[in-house]
Formats: structure tokens, C-alpha cells, sequence
């Protein structure tokens, strides 16, 4: 079966920007996406005055999709503040390539996981940082509800959201017990915020 990539895509894959690794970098990270199993290493420098990112690396081991995203990923936060990268989704990533397959989505949002995960680890590492409503919102924008090749954000499917003084958080989702991707979609949830190490406990319910 042959896909339909964009004239972008197929550029990028066979000339990937940013390629490589940088030596002691500021942030960096693996990530694999629980898709397919594929990974991405996202290498980081950050300026420590102005917080902008100076340099970005990142070796693909996956698929021409995984390495088309993450050329163009590099490509679109090289020279933005970390606070301008984090606001970066898998969505921008996606229509700056002239969109993607729907089964090669969740490339995209690998690529944006890889780089949300390589700020978290130079954050770690320079700051302590209390979790927010807003970060944990941010991750589950990387959460895909399989069949529309759409986050759960977006697809407005969280109904509610609270994270405890002691790390526990609870979110509802607006699903039935019955929906056949229920199970999918909760150990991505699980995988997602058991990066950050303020969260304790995971609580999910399915409430429709
Ligand atoms: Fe999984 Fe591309 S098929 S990253």
C-alpha cells in the first residue's frame, strides 16, 4: 500500500534537517511512541539568560513519517524561547509538512513528544517547577483518539481535570465504558503523565 505524503513530507525525509547529536547537551530525551513503537532522541542547548533554544538535534529510529517530523519540528522551534516551543503541537507540525496520513499522525505527535520531554528534562535540571493544569492539558493534546486522528483536547473529550496538593491527578473523560478505544486511550493517558515526576497517582474515569 502506497501513502499519500506531501511534496513537504517527501523533502524532508530525504533531506532531514538538524540531524545528529549535540555532546553534553542542555535537555535531552527519548521518547517512543506507544503507537508502533518507534523512537525519536531529541538533543537541546538553551541559553540561560534568554531561554532560547540555540541548537536541536534528533536521530530517528522509525519511519519516514518519524523523520520527516522531526526535521520540520527542529526546523520550527531552532531559535524560539522554551516557553514559544512548548506552545508548539503536533497539529503545527503536521500542516507545516501539507498535512499527513491519518494512520502517520501519531509521528507527529512522537516528534513533539520527544521535544516537550528534552525541555522537561533540561527543566528539571535548572529549576524546581510545581505541575500545572496547563502542562498536564499540554500532554494530553499528544493523547490521539485512534479512528479520527484527533486529540482528546481538541475533541473537547476531558470533562474534568484536578491535580492534588500530593501528586494525585483526576481527570473524567467523556467516553462510555463500552468505547472500544477506552483502554487504548487510558494507558496513553498513564504513559503521559508518569513523565512528569510530581504525579503520584493516576485516577481515570470514563463518564458518559
Ligand atoms: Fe510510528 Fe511513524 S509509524 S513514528
Amino acid at each position: 500500500m502506497s501513502l499519500n505524503y506531501s511534496d513537504i513530507v517527501l523533502e524532508h525525509f530525504r533531506n532531514p534537517r538538524n540531524v545528529g547529536i549535540i555532546e553534553n547537551p542542555d535537555g535531552f530525551a527519548i521518547e517512543v511512541s506507544p503507537a508502533c513503537g518507534d523512537q525519536i532522541a531529541v538533543y537541546i542547548k538553551v541559553n540561560l539568560q534568554t531561554r532560547v533554544i540555540e541548537d536541536i538535534k534528533f536521530q530517528s529510529f522509525g519511519c519516514a513519517s518519524n523523520i520527516a517530523t522531526g526535521s520540520m519540528m527542529t526546523e520550527m522551534v531552532k531559535g524560539k524561547t522554551l516557553d514559544e516551543a512548548l506552545k508548539l503541537t503536533w497539529k503545527d507540525v503536521a500542516e507545516a509538512l501539507g498535512g499527513l496520513p491519518p494512520v502517520k499522525m501519531h509521528c507527529s505527535v512522537l516528534a513533539i513528544d520527544g521535544l516537550k520531554a528534552a525541555i522537561r528534562n533540561y527543566l528539571g535540571e535548572s529549576q524546581e517547577e510545581k505541575l500545572s493544569k496547563e502542562e498536564v492539558i499540554n500532554s494530553l493534546t499528544s493523547v490521539l483518539y485512534p479512528s479520527l486522528s484527533m486529540d482528546i483536547v481538541s475533541l473537547k473529550l476531558i470533562n474534568y481535570l484536578k491535580i492534588t496538593e500530593d501528586g494525585r491527578v483526576i481527570i473524567e473523560i467523556l467516553l462510555s465504558e463500552d468505547d472500544p478505544f477506552k483502554n487504548h486511550i487510558k494507558e496513553d493517558i498513564e504513559e503521559k503523565l508518569k513523565k512528569f515526576s510530581e504525579v503520584k497517582e493516576i485516577s481515570i474515569k470514563f463518564v458518559k
